[in-house]
């Protein structure tokens, strides 16, 4: 199968890439747009309830995060619920707590009820700290746990090779082969007669009279009562683009020459942090450790993130080989919650977005949230991730930190080409954004020489999009749209490619 970068993911080598078209009519109660765990879910879900949907996918299934993802199923977030306390309130906190540990049920149920076979393990999380400031808030964490009924305890082992100052143990989590999840409950959703158009790019859309209607690539309209994007961040430019801010995280998978006794997960607490979890597929056992996260566009040396997690990788741990190294996309939230409900403005679209790294969780629990939605049923927890919230005291920094971010780099790119007089000073495999003949490209060189030049303007919004070597594609660091090589769009919010010269 195919993913939103150069780099091969641990999950896609294992999995084939199929073309997906199942439909008959083109008319359908909700359509769902992006076939990542959010969507393949939720198609399911709707379907199990008698709804008719359809689902599209611009790629293959799994094409974005759900194929690039670390996998791990949580009932705790990167928002901490002594935080979620303080912003939110305990109640809320509580609410989601056991939404969360709902959400691993439902998805243990689904593998359970459609015989998936996709290494799914339960295991426990060892967060731990490294110095004073981080045993505080290890306190802090271990205190709102016990507040919001999460299992968890301070221990004094963990079985990771990392040094610490203070270590809790939190029960209840799990882990699985993302992939393998979301194509056999396709399949479920393909036999009992699901409809599905895989490599089928949305162009156009329009919201009028109660009738959405959708145009896509290969001339086909879709028309439905209602829309859900499961695409991350909504395309087009609406108040999302400042509410979400895209971020790249690094994984690498390694060969275990030994067995290890249980499968668990853990994480430090340094900002960025770093996480490592066991995974066991068949007989044999990997790691995988992930971190060296930064703002999508912002870094113009990527593969340094992939050297730093090496060097961190060889300063803690022994394996046998590295399998896969990779690096993914997900998207942080103004208040540190996801947005999973009504489109505000909209009356019959719905989103699901601001996963930051819980996104395997936070995916699977919008089939606990939107289908009561579509079917009028407001829940208290409809109400708390509600897109419309507005939370000013929690929002408010993050929110204006990203307007300015994307402010700046839209002023400041436009004036930061490289002025060259011939394209063969550009290296073979370097990406750079060039002055050329009077004009401005974002320009490439391939392994075979050849020159790719494309106009660096972002047909989102308009911001100059950067170079990432280690995925060789555009990234836009205004609101994370990419593209590969040859333009073509690998991540919205942007819902046209960057145009070719
Ligand atoms: Fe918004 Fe590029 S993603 S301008």
């Amino acid at each position: 199968m195919k993913r939103d970068g150069k780099n091969i993911s641990f999950w896609e080598s294992q999995v084939h890439k199929e073309v997906l078209q199942n439909y008959n009519e083109t008319h359908f109660e909700t359509i769902i747009v992006g076939a990542g765990i959010t969507g393949v879910t939720l198609a399911k879900e709707l379907q199990n309830r008698g709804h008719n949907c359809l689902l599209i996918e611009k790629e293959n299934p799994g094409f974005g995060t759900t194929g690039g993802t670390t996998a791990h199923i949580n009932n705790f977030f990167d928002s901490s619920y002594d935080e979620i306390i303080k912003n939110f309130g305990e109640e809320s906190a509580v609410l989601l707590a056991e939404a969360a540990k709902d959400t691993i049920r439902y998805i243990k149920q689904n593998i359970v009820h459609h015989h998936i076979s996709c290494d799914f393990n339960e295991c426990y999380y060892y967060l731990f700290s490294a110095d004073e400031k981080q045993s505080k808030k290890l306190d802090d964490i271990l205190e709102a746990h016990h507040k919001v009924g999460i299992d968890t305890e301070q221990t004094f082992s963990i079985p990771f090779p990392l040094e610490f100052k203070k270590a809790i143990e939190i029960k209840g989590q799990a882990q699985f082969h993302p992939l393998r999840y979301i194509n056999k409950l396709l399949k479920e959703y393909i036999k009992n007669g699901g409809a599905i158009a895989t490599e089928t790019q949305i162009k156009d859309f329009e919201n009028k009279d109660g009738i959405i209607t959708l145009k896509t690539d290969n001339d086909s309209v879709f028309t439905a009562k209602n829309l859900v994007w499961a695409t991350h961040i909504p395309p087009g430019n609406n108040r999302f683009s400042v509410l979400l801010a895209p971020y790249r995280s690094y994984a690498v998978t390694l060969r275990l020459a030994n067995p290890v006794k249980s499968m668990a997960q853990t994480a430090d607490l340094y900002d960025p942090y770093h996480y490592a979890r066991y995974h066991k597929s068949g007989n044999d056992y990997f790691l995988i450790v992930g971190g060296f996260d930064h703002k999508t566009g912002d870094e113009n040396d990527t593969e340094k993130h992939f050297e730093d997690l090496m060097k961190y990788v060889d300063d803690n741990f022994s394996y046998k080989e590295v399998v896969a190294k990779w690096s993914s996309q997900f998207y942080q939230s103004a208040d540190g919650l996801p947005y999973i409900g009504k489109m505000p403005g909209e009356n019959n679209i719905y989103i699901s977005t601001g996963f930051t790294g819980n996104g395997m969780t936070f995916g699977s629990m919008t089939s606990l949230i939107i289908p009561d939605l579509l079917e009028g049923k407001e829940t208290e927890l409809s109400k708390l991730l509600a897109p419309s919230r507005i939370k000013p005291l929690a929002s408010a920094r993050n929110v204006l930190d990203e307007v300015v971010n994307a402010s700046v780099h839209f002023v400041k790119d436009k004036f930061a080409a490289d002025k060259i007089d011939e394209l063969n000073e550009l290296n073979k495999g370097e990406g750079r954004i060039i002055k050329y003949d009077g004009k401005t490209y974002a320009a490439y060189r391939d392994e075979k020489s050849e020159i790719h030049l494309l106009s660096p303007v972002c047909p989102h919004t308009g911001c100059t999009v950067a170079w990432n070597p280690s995925e060789v594609s555009w990234d836009c660091p205004c609101h994370g749209s990419r593209f590969d090589i040859e333009g073509k769009l690998l991540n919205g919010p942007a819902m046209t490619d960057l145009s070719k010269i």
